[in-house]
């Protein structure tokens, strides 16, 4: 059973980076960092799920908001060590591995399949809901309801009648132009972000400033809706379950840490690009939903352009109306890219440790990119963007998250007593505290859940059981010490 737990040494860690410095390009600053964050965070969960988040809570949506940024935060500060003492590739399964062992680290690898993969799966449904939006209310274009959502979900024309859809076209499409550029690599990708980033926080600016002018005070009262006899429905249960819910709306900042390989400062960078980049998030979303809440009663909310809808209540409308759709379409296309990205770098590194097929380590020659397992996590993610309904994605990718989180909030413990001595350019301030409350919020904002999406967690868990003993396991290169373990795996041409 020890073999379970072997561990990779912070020092072997750091060599490999080294040796594998030509592979990937280190071409991300601090700016880019922030930008990177921010990409990955504002998206479908605050221009779409913050509708749905708001019919267990009413007004009460800012303090699930300031629940879930709290979780963060700790979740945050903990992951900053990590990157900073750990800046490779690979995120929270790269930080198991050095400090909880092979086993943990496969099952985060595994459940990070459902915050990255899973994820870019959900904001291209929360994607396409915005463009059909867009193109059937504000240029008056029809859209064949039949290509519009999942095969699981009926669609309401225009004259009453439900017909059901087939598949999802505009999500499995926007899988599909991303995957092609991050392929082309990481600077055009990072630089096509940062622009993207500017519209969206401009976007997400606009519609608090101007919507602030209308508030109506009225809709915020009751401002916590008596609970319904029932968990989750209002009452401070009904916060829990908002907070899980608008939980998807921070992930992201994580995504960062991911990139540590291109970054070119890791030590320094990675706790500003991850703190700045939740920071300025939390700060946006606590004045959107109360600005989102105030203009509009909150059970309108539950459609799948809610920022649009609560400002069609104002005379803004007109202008303001489309250029929050278009925000949200940029915005939630970053997010996808943000995702996508951190998911190859995610199997790069499993690959590289023997855990997975080594052609998801091969780097393309050319673009100096991952593009098998590009091309294969776009493929997958494109087929469940175009089958999955969005609750059921959206919710799995929260749970799965937070449980990501709580086992990084918990590492960052071990490692501080197992290796004391590592040098750790950012550290954790009051770690006793902020590891143990971290992982109590995030439990609880898991236990806000419903449990059918538990039920989902531990299937896929035990898929990922079955996986690493019937491969990983005997593939593992650490297991195995084999000296090529350290070595990148450059091939492919063009
Ligand atoms: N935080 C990201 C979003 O809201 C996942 O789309």
């Amino acid at each position: 059973m020890a073999r379970l737990w072997a561990k990779k040494s912070i020092e072997q860690l750091r060599q490999e980076a080294a040796e594998s410095e030509h592979s990937l390009r280190r071409a991300l600053g601090p700016v880019a960092l922030i930008s990177l964050g921010i990409g990955a965070i504002v998206g479908a969960g605050i221009f779409v799920l913050s509708g749905v988040a708001a019919q267990h809570t009413g007004p009460a949506l800012v303090l699930s908001v300031i629940l879930s940024g709290v979780g963060c935060a700790f979740a945050g500060l903990c992951y900053a060590e990590f990157s900073s003492m750990i800046p490779v590739a690979g995120s929270a399964y790269t930080y198991s591995y050095a400090s909880v062992g092979e086993f943990l680290a496969w099952i985060i690898g595994w459940d990070l399949i459902l915050e990255y993969a899973v994820g870019a799966t959900t904001v291209s449904i929360g994607w396409s809901g915005y463009l059909v939006s867009f193109l059937e209310k504000t240029l008056h274009l029809p859209f064949p309801a039949e290509l519009s959502k999942s095969p699981w979900e009926m669609v309401k024309l225009a004259d009453g009648t439900m017909v059901r859809s087939y598949f999802n076209l505009p999500a499995a499409f926007i899988i599909g132009v991303i995957t092609v550029l991050l392929i082309i690599g990481i600077r055009e990708s990072a630089n096509f972000n940062s622009l993207i980033v500017m519209v969206k926080v401009g976007v997400v600016i606009v519609f608090i400033l101007v919507g602030a002018l209308y508030v109506n005070r009225a809709n915020w009262h009751p401002f916590l809706p008596a609970n319904q006899g029932i968990f989750g429905e209002f009452g401070l249960s009904g916060v829990l379950r908002g907070a899980g819910i608008i939980f998807f709306a921070y992930i992201g900042f994580d995504a960062v840490s991911t990139a540590a390989q291109e970054a070119r400062n890791p030590e320094r960078d990675m706790p500003i690009g991850i703190l700045g980049s939740l920071g300025i998030c939390t700060v946006l979303y606590i004045a959107v939903v109360l600005v989102m809440t105030g203009l509009i009663h909150f059970t309108s909310l539950n459609v799948p352009d809610p920022l649009a809808v609560a400002i069609d209540s104002t005379p803004a409308s007109t202008w303001l109306s489309p250029i929050v759709k278009i925000g949200a379409l940029l915005g939630t296309t970053a997010v996808i890219l943000v995702m996508l990205l951190g998911q190859t770098r995610v199997f790069y590194t499993m690959a590289h440790d023997g855990l997975l097929p080594k052609a998801f380590g091969e780097v393309h020659s050319r673009f100096r990119t991952p593009y098998k397992s590009t091309a294969l996590t776009g493929l997958c993610v494109a087929l469940a963007g175009g089958l999955m309904p969005l609750r059921i994605v959206g919710e799995l990718v929260s749970i799965g998250t937070l449980l990501a989180f709580v086992i990084v909030c918990g590492s960052v413990l071990a490692m501080r007593r197992m290796r004391p001595d590592i040098k750790r350019p950012f550290r954790t301030p009051v770690v006793w505290l902020v590891g143990p409350l971290g992982m109590v919020v995030c439990l609880a904002q898991m236990l806000g859940l419903p449990a059918d999406t538990w039920l989902r967690l531990f299937i896929w868990m035990a898929i990922g059981l079955v996986i690493y003993f019937f491969y990983s396991r005997h593939h593992s290169l650490l297991q195995a010490s084999q000296p090529e373990a350290a070595r990148p795996i450059v091939r492919g041409g063009s």
